[in-house]
């Protein structure tokens, strides 16, 4: 594994910022993701085309990307429930879009209001007109160890839905452990399960850390092949219609651990803690990543 590159798809601008109680203003956003770029980030969620009446945070959505000076070679996708989503986002001239299933029949309800059946059917439209018009569609199934509202699932669910985010043209799909409660050994052997449907390079993992589980669940998912990880910097987040999910796991300690593996991300530590130190700074309160208040504590 050691010198290998691990991309880091980095959701804090979105997954963090949606789930704030407060709407952070579109300046402080942009100013964000335009540090997350700078340090290197290879992709950068940059916000979701999604109801404003559900997600009052993600409103600017546009006004973030109209705004942004965007970097050559850094992606800055952005959810898309639907073909409404789809327009907006075409809009704006994005180029790489995410879909949103679950494994949950429950948490998609509450989460965008369809089964998962109807989920996959109103993204087969926005999928195909979304890459015949040149842009990337990545994918995510959410509640993969777990459910707020029916607990356990089964991993053959999650393994169906990504098989079929994948058939609609995903070019990758994240496993979203929405309210945090996997482990390691659990995480492993989804991954095992999962990749009997879905190739390994095609999957990407994203922890929520409620449990505090969100580093070794990473840790298991590298040496069981994935070499692509969602997290959050200074672990904002959370996700409105998961009642009890805390942030995702934070970027800068995501960073330590690789960096402790010999794995190579591409991403300049330094400017990273100092990217969750603006927002934090902002927000009026700590980063939640342990190495970001280790290092602050080594300054003080
Ligand atoms: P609905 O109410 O069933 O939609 O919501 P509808 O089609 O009946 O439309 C109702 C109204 O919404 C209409 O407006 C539409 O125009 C409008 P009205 O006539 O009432 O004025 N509308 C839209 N407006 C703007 N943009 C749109 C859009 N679509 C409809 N795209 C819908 C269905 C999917 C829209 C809604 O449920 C929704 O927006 N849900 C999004 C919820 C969300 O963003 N959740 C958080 C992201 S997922 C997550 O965090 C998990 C993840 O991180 C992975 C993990 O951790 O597991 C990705
Ligand atoms: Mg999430």
């Amino acid at each position: 594994m050691s010198g290998e590159r691990i991309r880091i798809v980095e959701v804090g601008p979105r997954d963090g910022l949606q789930n704030e109680p407060t709407v952070v203003p579109t300046e402080v956003k942009v100013a964000l993701i335009e540090r997350l770029a700078a340090a290197g980030l290879p992709a950068v969620e940059a916000g979701a085309f999604v109801s404003p009446k559900w997600v009052p945070q993600m409103a600017d959505t546009a006004d973030v990307l109209a705004r942004l000076k965007r970097r050559p070679g850094t992606s800055y996708p952005v959810l898309v429930p639907n073909e409404k989503g789809l327009e907006r986002a075409l809009a704006s001239g994005v180029e790489e879009i995410a879909v949103f299933g679950a494994a949950s029949e429950s948490f998609s309800r509450r989460n965008i209001n369809c089964s998962i059946a109807e989920s996959l059917a109103r993204f087969r439209p926005v999928c195909a007109t979304a890459r015949g018009r040149g842009l990337k569609v990545r994918g995510y199934v959410s509640c993969v160890l777990g459910c707020p509202y029916e607990g356990h699932i089964d991993p053959a669910k999650v393994a169906e839905v990504a098989a079929a985010l994948v058939e609609l043209g995903c070019y990758e799909v994240s496993l979203g452990d929405t309210i945090g409660v996997g482990t390691a050994g659990r995480a492993k052997a989804l991954i095992e399960r999962t990749a009997r449907d879905v190739p390994l390079a095609r999957l990407a993992v994203h922890f929520h850390d409620t449990y505090g589980q969100a580093l070794a669940n990473v840790l298991a998912s590298l040496e069981a092949g994935v070499r692509t990880v969602d997290s959050s910097i200074a672990g904002l987040g959370g996700c409105p219609y998961a009642k009890g999910a805390s942030g995702n796991l934070a970027t800068e300690d995501l960073l330590y651990l690789l960096e402790g593996l010999g794995l190579d991300t591409g991403v300049d530590f330094e400017a990273a803690v100092a990217a969750g130190g603006f927002v934090s700074d902002h927000l009026g309160r700590a980063p939640v990543s342990k190495v970001a208040q280790a290092l602050a504590g080594k300054a003080a």
